[in-house]
């Protein structure tokens, strides 16, 4: 039985500022898919990627997948996703093959996360847990507001305690039917879940954390793009 990659990459990235779809944003000379797909496969175990593309993008991703080197002990597809992540996600679990029965989900706005960190994922749904997520303690403190009109001052209306606060980053491991599951039974209201641990935990099923990596971050913003550069640069020196 194989371990799967899901990486939902059909997002248009609009806070990263204008030009080509996030995942096509090219990170030390290479798109940050590339990056991201090369995270999973770096993983002995990672035997299948599938790669969710922009819905009218599949055939462009193919081309782009194909023009790269990957290693050898992995395949992969390339599948249209949807309008939102949630979405993108169900449509690459559709696409995954029998023998498969363990599934990773990594954004590929996380190009630069560390073998290690996928390994551990893995190594924890393989020990039993049927949902597994890398995460980090909080440098900021978090408050819950009343959302307001962009600009407005917002009335604050909670503060959780910080130390028991985590960053949830991916890859997300997960027993394969426990995920396909919760896709199919957890329905999600607006943009759709932002988080497929978050669909297990609604079907009130046990979600685990391990230890994320500073390195596992999103890249969002602008400045992450810097930030990015710098971490390829540093593991280039
Ligand atoms: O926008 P955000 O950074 O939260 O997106 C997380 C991941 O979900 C990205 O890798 C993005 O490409 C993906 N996504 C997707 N389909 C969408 C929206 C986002 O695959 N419709």
């Amino acid at each position: 039985s194989r371990t799967a990659a899901v990486i939902p990459a059909a997002g248009r990235g609009v806070r990263l500022g204008p030009g080509a779809p996030k995942a096509l944003r090219v990170l030390g000379g290479t798109p940050m898919l590339i990056h991201a797909v090369r995270a999973m496969a770096a993983s002995r175990a990672v035997g299948l990627v599938v790669v969710v593309a922009p819905p009218d993008g599949a055939p462009e991703v193919k081309n782009l997948i194909d023009a790269h080197v990957l290693p050898d002990h992995t395949d992969y597809l390339v599948v249209p996703g949807g309008a939102t992540r949630q979405e993108s996600v169900g449509l690459g679990l559709d696409a995954l093959p029998e023998d498969v029965s363990v599934v990773l989900v990594h954004d590929a706005a996380r190009p630069l996360v560390p073998v290690d960190t996928v390994d551990a994922v893995i190594e924890a749904v393989r020990a039993g847990a049927p949902a597994v997520v890398p995460a980090l303690p909080l440098a900021d403190t978090v408050k819950e507001v009343e959302p307001g009109p962009p600009g407005d001052p917002e009335p604050v209306l909670s503060t959780p305690v910080r130390s028991r606060l985590r960053a949830v980053q991916t890859p997300q491991g997960f027993d394969r039917d426990t995920l396909v599951r919760a896709h199919a039974e957890v329905a999600v209201d607006g943009e759709g879940a932002t988080d497929d641990a978050g669909m297990v935990e609604r079907l009130g099923s046990p979600v685990v954390v391990v230890p994320g990596h500073a390195e596992a971050f999103k890249v969002t913003r602008p400045l992450d793009l810097v930030l990015a550069e710098a971490v390829l640069a540093r593991r280039r020196a």
